[in-house]
């Protein structure tokens, strides 16, 4: 290794109440911890939060079954938070969250999703999330500042420094191999989508020190995961090859699962169901038949490859837009924001329940306060 021996992740770093290193719950789910007996892995849901109507939700679904809570922001988010400004939105975002989990029955992670350390803009956000949330990714594997993919040692290079400046912090760091395909937002555009190559793997992981890793295994963001009718395959093969080697570098590595939202069917007919009932959207209906995402099974299929964080927003955006327009269906004349506020909100509660549910993510800090068996997500 051409490299010196990048830092270990500082462990004896306090944030303030509640609020816990990313690493450590992923750690807890690997190893399968809930409360003081160990047990079955289970997977982290990171939801990504654009407003502060999510974060409230999220937190009401957390502390609904004890779960471990991991809020994940991209650039565009922190911009939203901030007006225009994403170090203000970091601000905003980050204190926001630490005076919730201060009186909160649950531990909390905040995380940079997609960092970018390529660009100028980026380096920035990157910089200033290294002091205010307890996780960041530095997602190098595509040059945003060229716009194309970077090469291994492009990619090693710049990992590297986020890690030497988080992991002395005792901020975990999550770095990413292969190049995923999609569209959430601006952050997240690409046409192309290349696997991981398993021979680069060892290098980047030794020369890096990443604790957690996004291989691209053939997930993709946003709502057009495949085309209708057709189940999306993703490469759970490859995704057990990747883990042996990691397993063999350091077996506290957890994988992330980008693109991992499923898509509840029942959302997309209740609202292709309320659509119908107003005038001319044929084409808004097509687009919403259009939306396809991964089967729960293939995202199973890689936790059991020890993929531990599986990132989700495109399907809460999706209840949250029908729950919506079921609202505005329902009563269009309630002058009353607060009305549409706690609809949409109980909407996304509910939706963030259903994936920690079928993550396992339940009765890690407290028993949950909803009888599991009986939860049933539905729109109304
Ligand atoms: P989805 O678009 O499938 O929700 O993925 C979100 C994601 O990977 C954020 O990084």
């Amino acid at each position: 290794m051409k490299y010196k021996s990048p830092p270990e992740l500082n462990r004896g770093r306090r944030f303030s109440d509640n609020m816990v290193c990313g690493h450590e719950l992923l750690l807890k789910a690997k190893l399968g911890i809930r409360g003081n007996t160990k047990g079955v892995g289970y997977a982290v849901p990171a939801f990504n939060v654009t407003t502060f109507q999510g974060i409230n939700a999220a937190f009401e679904a957390f502390e609904t079954l004890g779960s471990s809570g991991y809020l994940a922001f991209s650039n565009s988010a922190l911009k939203h938070f901030g007006r225009g400004d994403a170090i203000s939105g970091l601000e905003l975002a980050s204190s926001y969250i630490e005076r919730l989990a201060k009186v909160s029955t649950v531990k909390i992670a905040t995380h940079l999703d997609h960092g970018d350390y390529t660009s100028d803009g980026g380096r920035k956000v990157v910089q200033a999330s290294i002091e205010m949330l307890t996780s960041v990714m530095a997602d190098n594997s595509t040059n945003k500042k060229l716009g194309i993919p970077s090469s291994l040692e492009d990619n090693i290079g710049f990992t590297r420094e986020v890690v030497n400046m988080a992991h002395p912090v005792g901020v975990s760091v999550e770095g990413e191999l292969g190049v995923l395909a999609g569209e959430e937002d601006e952050d997240t555009k690409s046409e192309v989508s290349t696997y991981t190559n398993p021979e680069e793997l060892e290098e980047f992981l030794k020369c890096t020190g990443v604790l957690m890793l996004a291989p691209t295994i053939g997930t993709k963001h946003g709502p057009n995961k495949g085309k209708p009718g057709e189940k999306v395959k993703l490469n759970i093969p490859l995704a057990h090859e990747l883990l042996k080697t990691a397993n063999e570098v350091n077996d506290e590595i957890v994988f992330v699962a980008h693109g991992a939202s499923t898509l509840y069917p029942n959302v997309v007919k209740f609202a292709i169901d309320q659509l119908k009932s107003l005038s001319d959207n044929s084409e808004t209906i097509e687009n919403w038949r259009n939306f396809v995402g991964t089967d729960w099974e293939q995202i199973q299929g890689l936790i059991g490859a020890g993929f531990c964080k599986i990132n989700t927003d495109t399907e809460n955006r999706q209840t949250f837009l029908a729950a919506l327009i079921g609202a505005i269906n329902k009563n269009a004349s309630k002058v009353d924001i607060r009305y549409y506020d706690n609809l949409t909100t109980a909407a996304l509660r509910n939706s963030y329940i259903q994936k920690l549910i079928m993550a396992g993510n339940y009765g890690i800090w407290h028993e949950p306060k909803i009888d599991i068996k009986s939860f049933n997500f539905k729109l109304d």
